[in-house]
């Protein structure tokens, strides 16, 4: 029970990593809220989370996190951890990047995220915590990834800035990047059809020395360990959890 009535917001918490972190807060005595952009997801999370709270929410519109920020002020006056999880994914060649794809994917993986971080900041104090979900994506070099991978360095650049910028409030702020997760995000439109997503996944377990690909709360209980007074002399930090991927690029 490390997170007894500490309020927990997951931005992105109504599917895959961020869905089974909501899910392991809960039954560690958080009060939960979660966002997301699909009111039915959020629905159904909400459902199976004991006092659970959703709000649905658009990061790409950098407003849409205000009434969300007034509504936990409202009822808890609060955020004790922030779980900045929201992220898409797009595969395409350099040569086939538009504006607007990389607009799209930026607009939520990058400035969404920044922007919704800004927007809770004036709910922490001293020691609450905030865990950003990153991706071995940020460093590894992989063929079509440009896109995505310039999104999360950005995120993981921002966030060790703000951990700088934070220190002396005694909030801590950390990344989580995961290697190749089984969650809805692969099956997404990320710019494949169903041949070459297959393709991928079997590409990306073969780049695991684990040889697999990981399950969401395999993730989530390193987010949880970061937001926990357990990690209490852990900011600035990117954890990689990823079956030993990273190490091979
Ligand atoms: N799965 C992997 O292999 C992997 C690897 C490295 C990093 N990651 C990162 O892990 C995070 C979670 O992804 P996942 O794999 O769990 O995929 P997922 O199941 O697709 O979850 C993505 C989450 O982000 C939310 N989201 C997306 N765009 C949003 C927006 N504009 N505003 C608010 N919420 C938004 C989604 O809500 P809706 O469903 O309502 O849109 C959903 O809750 C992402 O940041 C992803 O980049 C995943």
């Amino acid at each position: 029970m490390r997170f007894k009535d500490k309020v927990v917001l997951i931005i992105g918490g109504n599917s895959g990593i961020g869905l089974s972190s909501a899910q392991e807060f809960a039954q560690e005595g958080a009060k939960v809220v979660i966002t997301g952009r699909s009111q039915q997801t959020i629905d159904e999370a909400v459902a199976s989370i004991s006092g659970a709270v959703g709000h649905q929410g658009d990061i790409a519109d950098v407003t849409a996190m205000s009434p969300i920020v007034e509504a936990i002020a409202a009822a808890h006056g609060r955020i004790d951890v922030l779980f900045v999880n929201a992220g898409v994914g797009a595969f395409a060649p350099v040569r086939e990047i538009t504006p607007e794809l990389w607009d799209e994917i930026h607009n939520i993986n990058l400035r969404g995220c920044f922007f919704a971080v800004q927007a809770c900041l004036p709910l922490m104090g001293r020691g609450s915590s905030i865990v950003l979900t990153g991706s071995v994506g940020s460093t590894a070099p992989v063929p079509g990834n440009a896109v995505y991978a310039a999104s999360k360095a950005g995120l993981r650049a921002f966030a060790r800035i703000l951990a700088k910028e934070l220190v002396a409030e005694g909030i801590r702020v950390n990344v989580v990047s995961p290697g190749p997760i089984e969650t809805p995000l692969i099956n997404r439109n990320i710019g494949m059809g169903e041949a070459e997503v297959a393709a991928l996944r079997q590409a990306m377990i073969a780049a695991v020395p684990m040889g697999r690909m990981g399950d969401p709360r395999e993730v989530a209980r390193t987010v949880l360990f970061l937001a926990s007074d357990d990690a209490s002399f852990v900011t600035s930090a990117d954890v990689c959890v990823d079956g030993g991927a990273l190490d091979l690029n």
